[in-house]
């Protein structure tokens, strides 16, 4: 371990890259979410620029349904991404391999399942990000007429967590003898059933696979509303934010670390990582360049149904693009990033069109166009400033964006003794500085002598 706290990376796989239009430039790989091959190559990219993690996001639908806008999208293609992770776990060695699990759209048995699959595939480097789902058409595709309340998500999220939990420890670490002699595969009385019966699950168990090389794979989270900070508090080891500044990054640091140490936990062993979209170049002139070159490819159709879609599906088409926001209503999903967006317009005094071409391009995440120096500046603030533990690195394109910030960035972080320059263990627990959580002996079976 390093004796100076030290910057978490994640890289953030998404698509051909996080701008919008940026499977259109040069730089991108346009068929890059049909394309495991090239994923693969992303992944040990990172891994050699010695990130802690790859980070997949999931929605178990097409996010939008604004045809016109979304046909010009990179985004309708993505893989169940346990699948790619595991695929991926096998041509990387040291990498994390993060993806999101839906609360709402699955169950604990098949997520307890899944991603302890991974932690075995992986040895020992996967990690849950647990969400509540943002996207209210997934409703659709799960036999239900309308997304549950944002209330009723939580509530069942919490005892989701509570229950994979409990399903991880169905096996002692050592129940697994093996014993050839006496033929006794495993001690039966190192077995837990659960029989967890709550408000939303009914859960026997046990779950038909040993506990995971992690214990646990690493839980993280990513609701940034109060009942969404509250569960993270309560469960997560690693926060993924939204933030655009500085003060409010602080002010969120704060208020989570501190909900954190309320539920009598160590707020260290709890890593805050917000989204960071940098757009690097070696000189500030060739990222503004280069920024202004992914500006002219964003269509407008584009930018409005992505500006309406992530203020909670609010109709923006009938106001004046050059107009002012309108006051947004109070909406069931993704509350935290609305007040991020609405509060960079008032701030900024942003048209709807400058709007959109800030948050369509970041989708609210903070935003960096600059030379290595300053991008690395900007993160030693954040890092310095109890802003941040970590970034959640979002490339505007793959490969380009990521070679950028994997060739100037992360020397410049690891010349400052920020970032490491080789990984020191082999599990994600280990890369995060994270315990192995103790086994909860619940429902132990008694068989007779
Ligand atoms: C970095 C990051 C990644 C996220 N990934 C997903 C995702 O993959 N799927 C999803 O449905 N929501 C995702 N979200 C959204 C949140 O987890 C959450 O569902 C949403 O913000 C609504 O919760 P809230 O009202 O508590 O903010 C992500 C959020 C962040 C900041």
């Amino acid at each position: 371990m390093p004796s100076k706290r030290q910057i978490s990376l994640g890289l953030f796989l998404f698509a051909s890259g996080h701008h919008v239009a940026g499977w259109r430039c040069p730089g991108a790989q346009s068929d890059a979410t049909f394309n495991p091959s090239f994923m693969a190559d992303m992944a040990r990219k990172a891994e050699a620029a010695c990130f802690d993690m790859v980070f997949l996001a999931d929605n178990n639908c097409i996010q939008q349904d604004d045809w016109l806008a979304v046909r010009r999208m990179a985004r309708p293609n993505i893989f169940e991404p346990v699948a790619l992770l595991s695929a991926l776990s096998m041509v990387t060695r040291r990498i994390g391999l993060v993806a999101t699990g839906s609360t709402t759209y699955s169950e604990p048995y098949h997520i307890a399942r899944s991603f302890g699959t991974l932690d075995y595939l992986s040895n020992g480097r996967a990690g849950w990000n647990i969400v509540t789902t943002s996207n209210s058409l997934e409703a659709w595709n799960f036999g239900r007429e309308s997304h549950p309340a944002h209330a009723d998500r939580y509530k069942r999220a919490a005892e989701f967590v509570e229950v994979t939990k409990g399903l991880w420890d169905s096996f002692e670490d050592d129940a697994f003898i093996r014993d050839k002699e006496s033929g006794i595969y495993f001690d039966a009385s190192k077995l837990h059933v659960l029989h967890h019966k709550g408000e939303h699950f009914s859960v026997r168990g046990p779950l038909n696979l040993g506990r995971p090389p992690q214990g646990h794979p690493v839980l993280v989270q990513a609701g940034g509303s109060d009942a969404g900070r509250d569960l993270a508090a309560r469960t997560a080891e690693v926060i993924f934010a939204v933030n655009q500044a500085l003060p409010d990054a602080q002010a969120f640091y704060a208020d989570v670390k501190a909900r954190v140490a309320a539920h009598g936990r160590d707020a260290d062993l709890v890593k805050v990582m917000p989204g960071f979209f940098p757009v690097v170049g070696r000189t500030r002139t060739e990222a503004e360049d280069h920024m202004a070159e992914l500006q002219r490819l964003l269509h407008p159709d584009v930018g409005l149904s992505l500006l309406s879609f992530l203020t909670g599906g609010f109709d923006l088409s009938g106001y004046d693009v050059d107009g002012p926001l309108p006051d947004l209503p109070d909406t069931d999903v993704g509350k935290a990033r609305i007040k991020v967006i609405a509060d960079l317009a008032k701030r900024e005094n942003l048209s709807i069109r400058r709007l959109y071409e800030r948050i369509a391009v970041s989708r609210g995440h903070h935003m960096i166009v600059g030379s290595a120096t300053e991008v690395a500046d900007r993160m030693e603030e954040w890092f310095e400033g109890k802003a941040a533990d970590g970034f959640n690195v979002m490339p505007p394109t793959f490969p380009a964006g990521l070679d950028a910030f994997a060739s100037l960035v992360v020397p410049e972080l690891q010349r400052r003794g920020l970032f490491r320059t080789g990984y020191a263990g082999t599990t994600l627990r280990e890369h995060l500085g994270l315990p192995r959580p103790a086994h909860l002996s619940r429902g132990q079976v008694a068989l007779p002598a």
